[in-house]
């Protein structure tokens, strides 16, 4: 008799925001003339950047014609992107990392998400909390949780984040094999320095573990101290993967285009004692299960490293960044404690209350959506997230609106 894999089961009903969407459209449903601007799910706003556009165009053409057409392309991503990162995002930055180590794909969900599989079932996972969900239900799915129990699952290390440690998880106490750290974070917008990242590196080393570093949201770090790389820590090519994205950078989330940096130095002992190169595991993973990017979409991805497309996207990040301020500003001038929006485009609101209800106070009387910060995990209780991704017009209507509903 065909069974289900009951480890999915165990997920809470929908995804965070899926659950968010639908409390939207019924809010929809209930106030028709009430147009609601979205600070909620972190979902760009602004057009993809010129150089972009006509990159992609040129490569529609090329398609159009048998001579330059391209079927198939390479599982790992085309030579022309993979090198423009690696000069680009990498050794501009003193992080040894070639091309060959870069793998192309449709998104970091899909890749946070599909690494944990290459791991061995019983391996011993550290998750932050509060945290980009996808890596706790990934894991969940995978068969790698017990019940979920006051909002947290069994056999998960869970490396909590609250304002007594400035939202920087404390190394664990116990071994773990896996570990997820996401910065500048998801959702608070907190960063990490070089020497705090270190403890993580070296930790991993001492523990035989791997670090699963997103770095998604790298584009808008402003402070030059900051690293936008694990790399740039010494010894991480030996206990690091680092994801990106296009997404939140250059506009991608509906185009889609994101990477893995999956070093070759990274290697793991198996059950018989043999080193196993995780690159080639990754690689011989992608190969059998991916498909590739499209060739226009990489194209119009490479455009974001010439030198018209580096103004364009540090255009459009301004853009967002300024929403950030404005939006900081604003909640702390209603007395609200706020972290984040000075290096990335959250920002994390202490709320005092409970996060569902805040959300839905904010959608009832200023038809603005936010993130419950609960979503996030259970230290993101009395929170909220509210995301810069929007029009400045919108953002400052939004705040207006917020600042009414919030003021007695
Ligand atoms: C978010 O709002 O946290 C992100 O947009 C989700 C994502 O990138 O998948």
């Amino acid at each position: 008799m065909i069974r289900i894999n009951e480890h999915y089961l165990k997920l809470k009903a929908s995804y965070l925001f899926s659950d968010i969407a639908k409390r939207v459209t019924a809010y929809q449903q209930r106030h028709p003339d009430s147009p609601i601007i979205r600070l909620g799910i972190g979902d760009v706003t602004h057009a993809l950047p010129k150089a972009c556009i006509e990159a992609f165009h040129q490569a529609v053409d090329e398609m159009a014609t048998d001579t330059t057409f391209r079927g198939y392309g390479p599982e790992q991503g085309y030579e022309f992107l993979r090198q423009a990162i690696a000069e680009n995002d990498f050794k501009s930055r003193g992080a040894d990392i070639s091309t060959d180590e870069i793998f192309i794909s449709d998104g970091a969900k899909c890749d946070t998400g599909n690494i944990q599989e290459i791991f061995d079932i019983n391996s011993r996972i550290a998750i932050p909390d509060p945290v980009y969900p996808v890596y706790l239900d990934t894991n969940v799915m995978a068969g790698r949780t017990g019940a979920f129990q006051d909002g947290r699952y069994e056999g998960i290390v869970y490396l909590d984040s609250h304002a007594e440690n400035q939202f920087i998880p404390d190394l664990p106490s116990e071994p773990v094999d896996l570990i997820y750290l996401c910065f500048p974070n998801n959702p608070t917008g907190v960063t990490i320095s070089s020497d705090q990242l270190k403890k993580w590196v070296d930790f991993a080393v001492a523990n035989k573990a791997i670090i699963l570093f997103d770095a998604a949201y790298e584009a808008f770090i402003r402070d030059d101290r900051l690293p936008h790389s694990i790399y740039e820590i010494e010894g991480a090519r030996q206990v690091a993967i680092e994801f990106r994205s296009f997404s939140k950078t250059a506009g991608f989330t509906g185009t889609r285009c994101a990477y893995t940096v999956v070093p070759k130095s990274l290697q793991v002992t198996t059950s018989s004692g043999d080193k196993i190169s995780i690159h080639d595991l990754w690689n011989r993973r992608q190969s059998t299960k991916f498909n590739g990017v499209s060739y226009p979409v990489q194209r119009a991805a490479a455009a974001t490293y010439s030198n018209a497309g580096k103004q364009q996207v540090a255009e459009l990040i301004d853009g967002y960044m300024t929403n950030a301020a404005l939006i900081r500003k604003s909640m702390q001038t209603l007395g609200y404690g706020c972290v984040g929006g000075e290096n990335s485009p959250y920002i994390w609101v202490s709320t005092g209350q409970d996060s569902w209800g805040f959300f839905d106070m904010l959608l009832e009387k200023a038809g603005v959506v936010c993130t419950p910060g609960a979503g996030f995990g259970n230290c993101g209780e009395g929170y909220i997230r509210i995301s810069a991704f929007n029009s400045h017009e919108n953002v400052t209507t939004a705040l207006a609106r917020i600042s009414q509903a919030l003021t007695p």
